[in-house]
C-alpha cells in the first residue's frame, strides 16, 4: 500500500517535525480518499463537499426500513474499537451509531482500569492489540498528537487499520469540525452556502480544540472571515492566526463579542475547557467578566435573520436556554449531524461510497 510505503520512510520525528500540511498526504489513500483522519488539514474541498453529499444520501436513505438494511449490509463483516480515555457523549454516541448504521459491530474501552493497561501495558501495544481484533480504530485522548502517532505506527506493522482521531489534546478534533462543516452547508445551502460567510468564534479558543479544528477547514471555502472573540487569556493560538495569515484569511481578533454579533453569519460558542486548568479552579477565578461571552436571548436580535448559533456542546451558560427554540439556534441538528458525516467517513474510508451514491440515485432521487 502507497500509503504504508510513505510512512516506513520516515522514523516519527522526522515525520512529525514536517509542517501539518506536509504530513497530511500521509493520512490518504492513493484514490485520494482518507484512509487515516486525523488532522483537519489532510481535507481538501473537494473531500469536504464528497463527506456532506453522501452523508445527505446517507441521512436520506435512513429514512426507510429498506434503506436502513441496505446501509447496515454494507459492512456486517467489520468491527469497531472505540477507544475513548477521555470524557465524551456525543462523539462517542454518533460515532456508535454511524458504525450501527453501516454495519460495523462496535465495541468500546472507555475505562483504562479494567484493561490491561492497568498491569502497565503501554498505549502503544493496546492500540496494536486492537488492531489484531478489529478492522477500524476509533480514539479519543488527552495527549496531543497521540492519535497521529498511532496511525503512523500502526501503518508500519503487518495488519494495519484505520485510525480515526476523536478528539486529541488541545490540539484537534477533525471528526467535530467535519459535522461543523456539514451543519454550515445545510444552514446556507439556500444563502450561497459557506463562501464569502463570516464566522464569530466565542469562548475558550485557546484551548478549544473543535475551533482549532474548525479554522483550518474553513479555509477551504473563498472569502470566509473569522473572528475570534475571547478574553485576551482564552485568546486563539497564534499558531492558528500564522497559518490564516500565510494563507490570505482574512481574521479578527477581539475582546467585543456582543458587538460582533451583528457582523456573524455564524456564531459559534465554545465552554471554558477548565479539564486544562493547571490549578483547580483556575479558569473560575479569571479576571474577565464571564457574561460578556455568553449568548443569551438579548444577544438573537443582533444576529441575522439567516445566521446561525452553534455549539460543539456540552454547554454549561454560554447559550441561554432561551435561545434554544429559536429557529437559528442549530446546535441539537449539529450534534445529531455528526452522526451523518461519521457514517460518511468511514464509508469513504472503506470505499463504499460509491455503493453508496449509486443505490441512492436509483432509489432515493
Ligand atoms: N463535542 C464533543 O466532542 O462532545 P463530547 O465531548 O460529548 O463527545
Amino acid at each position: 500500500m502507497a500509503q504504508r510505503r510513505m510512512m516506513e520512510e520516515l522514523s516519527w520525528d522526522a515525520f512529525s517535525s514536517l509542517p501539518l500540511e506536509a504530513r497530511a498526504p500521509y493520512f490518504l489513500q492513493s484514490s485520494g480518499r482518507p484512509y487515516h483522519c486525523v488532522i483537519a488539514q489532510q481535507f481538501d474541498r473537494e473531500c469536504l463537499d464528497h463527506l456532506c453529499d453522501l452523508a445527505t444520501r446517507i441521512r436520506r436513505i435512513a429514512k426507510s426500513k429498506v434503506g436502513m438494511d441496505f446501509l447496515s449490509s454494507l459492512m456486517r463483516n467489520k468491527r469497531a474499537m472505540l477507544y475513548f480515555t477521555q470524557p465524551s457523549t456525543r462523539t462517542f454516541l454518533s460515532f456508535f451509531s454511524a458504525c450501527q448504521i453501516l454495519g460495523f459491530s462496535p465495541a468500546e474501552v472507555r475505562d483504562t482500569s479494567i484493561s490491561s493497561e492497568m498491569k502497565g501495558e503501554t498505549k502503544e501495544d493496546t492500540i496494536r492489540t486492537f488492531s489484531s481484533f478489529f478492522d477500524l480504530i476509533i480514539m479519543r485522548t488527552p495527549m496531543q498528537g497521540f492519535a497521529e502517532q498511532m496511525a503512523w505506527m500502526i501503518s508500519r506493522t503487518e495488519r494495519p487499520v484505520p485510525i480515526i482521531n476523536a478528539g486529541s489534546g488541545k490540539d484537534q478534533h477533525p471528526t467535530q469540525a467535519l459535522l461543523d462543516i456539514y451543519t454550515l452547508e445545510r444552514s446556507f445551502e439556500h444563502t450561497g452556502g459557506i463562501d464569502g460567510k463570516t464566522v464569530l468564534f466565542c469562548g475558550d479558543l485557546l484551548r478549544g480544540r473543535t475551533v482549532r479544528s474548525l479554522s483550518g477547514l474553513l479555509t477551504q471555502y473563498n472569502n470566509v472571515k473569522q473572528i475570534f472573540a475571547a478574553p485576551d487569556c482564552l485568546q486563539i493560538g497564534q499558531d492558528i492566526l500564522d497559518m490564516l495569515k500565510a494563507k490570505g484569511i482574512e481574521y479578527e481578533i477581539t475582546n467585543d463579542f456582543k458587538g460582533h454579533v451583528k457582523d456573524a453569519d455564524a456564531v459559534y460558542m465554545t465552554r471554558i475547557q477548565d479539564e486544562w486548568d493547571t490549578k483547580p479552579g483556575e479558569s473560575a477565578t479569571m479576571s474577565y467578566k464571564h457574561e460578556d461571552y455568553w449568548f443569551t436571548g438579548d444577544d438573537l436580535k443582533n444576529l441575522s435573520p439567516k445566521g446561525v448559533i452553534m455549539h460543539p456542546l456540552p454547554r454549561r451558560q454560554e447559550i441561554s436556554t432561551d435561545c434554544d427554540d429559536d429557529p437559528r439556534a442549530v446546535y441539537w441538528r449539529q450534534e445529531r449531524n455528526g452522526m451523518w458525516i461519521r457514517a460518511a467517513l468511514i464509508a469513504t474510508i472503506f470505499c463504499r461510497d460509491q455503493e453508496i451514491t449509486q443505490y441512492y440515485m436509483l432509489n432515493n432521487r
